[in-house]
Parts: C-alpha cells; structure tokens; sequence
C-alpha cells in the first residue's frame, strides 16, 4: 500500500458514508471505518472496517470523526487515552463544535473543522475548512484533498463556520422547502407525481447550473427570465407584497441564532 495515507472515519451515518464512499475511490488513501452499528459497515468496498475504536485510533494518521455533536462529549471522555497515545489529526464537521472545544478535551492534538452539507451525498457538497492552534498548512492540505472528492471547499477563518450552518449547511433544507411548494402546485395544476417532480428538480438544477456557469448576479438573473406585465414578473409582485423576501431573511437569521444557541449546549462542558 506503499506511502498511501490511513485515513479513519469513526461514524458511518449520513455524512461518514458520504464521505467514505467518495474518498475511498481515491489511490492516495487507506480508508478505515468505525461504526458502533456494525450492520452499517457491513460488505464495504476498497474500505477496511476495524472491529474496535482503539485499533481505528491506533492505524490512522488522520480521523474524520463523523458523530452527531451531542454525542461527541461523552464519546471523547470514553477515549480519550487512545486519542493521547497516537495523536493523529482530528478533522471534525459536528455542527457548533469549536476547534477550542476539541483542543481543550485532547491537549496537543491537530485539529481541523469543516462544515459540509448532506449533498455530500451526490458529491456537490459545499464545505468551509478552517484549522485549530495546533494544525499546520499540510493539515490544511489534506483536508482540502479530502473534502474536494465530494465537492467544492473554501479555506477559511473558523468564525465562519457557524454562519455557513444558516446558508449552507441548513440551504438543502430551505430549497427542498421552496421545491415542494413548487411541487405541490404543479400537481393542483394537474401534472402527475412523476411529471411534477422531474419538472421541479430539472428546474432547480438548471437555474443552478446556469446561475454557477455566470458571471451575473442573482438579481439579475432574475431579471433576465422576468418580462414586463409577463408571468414571473406576477409571481415575483405577489411574493413581493407578502413581504417574502424579509420572511426568508427572518427565518435564516433565526437559524443562525439557533446555530449560535446549540453551540453554547454542546460546548458548556468544556468551557469553551
Ligand atoms: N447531515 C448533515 O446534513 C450534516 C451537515 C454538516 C455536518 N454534519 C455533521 O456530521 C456529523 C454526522 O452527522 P450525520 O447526519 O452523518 O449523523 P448520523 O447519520 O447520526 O451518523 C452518525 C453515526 O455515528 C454513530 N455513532 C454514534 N456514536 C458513536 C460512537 N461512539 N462510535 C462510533 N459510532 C458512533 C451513529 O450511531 P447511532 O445512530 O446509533 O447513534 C451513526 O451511525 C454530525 O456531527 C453533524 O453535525 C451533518
């Protein structure tokens, strides 16, 4: 296996799969797996799935831990020894979980934090990377190779982190929300299941991929498919007068509070 990395997952849910699955499709990486549900682990590919924590910790230079955040507190305290022994480089992407936070939990340890989306599940995840006290620029360097196998990163500074959870990390949620709305329409229109759904994913994806390939800004992409007295243009007046605009800002703005709540919960123990 040569000067490949050892790269282990410990979590294999949504994200850990996600990620997983991608990266061990890259010759540049031994992918190991930890989960406490063996049947999710079962039959993987091109991954090796360790029967114990403490050999994932032990075989591994780099750990993706992939856990929800509430359980991370109690998962660090139960192995933390294994963590001190080998040290590898810890990259998180809990949700409200601080590089301080870990680094206050393991003393001397590499952290780096990335803030993904469950679109990682398709490869087109959007995810910010930033680095703790101790990690270094090569730290940083993986991260980003790892977290480009499923889609597009931006390095940045850890403050970050928490507002993408209100655009990037909640925005699938928030567009599926408008995708159904759309969808439900179509079908008091008279489309069938099948027809409504195909038209409402094409057309969210085609805006997308045409927003992404342009140069214009979002206003002005709007303006390009709204004629004068046309029936965008109707849509766009009716959303305008219910104020919907200020009601989307609201509730993104709320979902950052929410952010910035959860984080201080999920934190209080380790003082950070
Ligand atoms: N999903 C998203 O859209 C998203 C986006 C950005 C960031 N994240 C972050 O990604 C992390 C994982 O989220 P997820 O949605 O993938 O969660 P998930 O589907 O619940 O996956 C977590 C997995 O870890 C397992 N687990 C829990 N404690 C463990 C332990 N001590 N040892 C080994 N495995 C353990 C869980 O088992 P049980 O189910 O039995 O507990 C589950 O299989 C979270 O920290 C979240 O904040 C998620």
């Amino acid at each position: 296996m040569g000067n490949r990395k050892n790269i282990g997952i410990i979590g294999y849910g949504n994200m850990g799969r996600a990620i997983g699955q991608s990266i061990a499709s890259n010759d540049c990486w031994n992918i190991s797996v930890y989960d406490k549900y063996k049947i999710k682990t079962k039959n993987l590919k091109n991954i090796i799935i360790e029967k114990t924590l403490e050999a994932l910790i032990a075989n591994n230079s780099i750990i993706i831990l992939a856990i929800k955040p509430q359980d991370i507190g109690s998962f660090i305290d139960d192995n933390l020894v294994y963590f001190l022994k080998s040290k590898p480089t810890l990259i998180t992407i809990s949700a409200g979980l601080t590089t301080k936070y870990f680094q206050k939990l393991i003393k001397d340890i590499k952290i780096i934090r990335v803030m993904p989306n469950l679109a990682a599940t398709v490869n087109e995840s959007f995810s910010l990377i930033c680095k703790g006290d101790l990690a270094n620029k090569s730290d940083i360097e993986i991260s980003k190779k790892i977290f480009s196998q499923i889609g597009e990163v931006i390095v940045t500074e850890e403050s970050y982190l928490d507002k993408s959870t209100s655009i990037s990390g909640s925005g699938p949620g928030y567009i599926f929300y408008f995708m159904d709305v759309m969808y439900n329409s179509a079908l008091e229109l008279g489309f069938n299941k099948k027809m409504a759904r195909q038209m409402v994913s094409q057309t969210f994806f085609g805006a997308s991929k045409l927003a992404k390939s342009s140069k214009k800004d979002f206003q002005q992409l709007t303006k390009d498919v709204t004629s004068k007295k046309g029936t965008t243009e109707a849509a766009l007046n009716t959303f305008e007068k219910c104020h919907l605009s200020s009601i989307l800002k609201d509730g993104i703005s709320n979902s950052y509070k929410r952010a910035k709540e959860i984080s201080k919960i999920y934190t209080k123990n380790a003082g950070s």
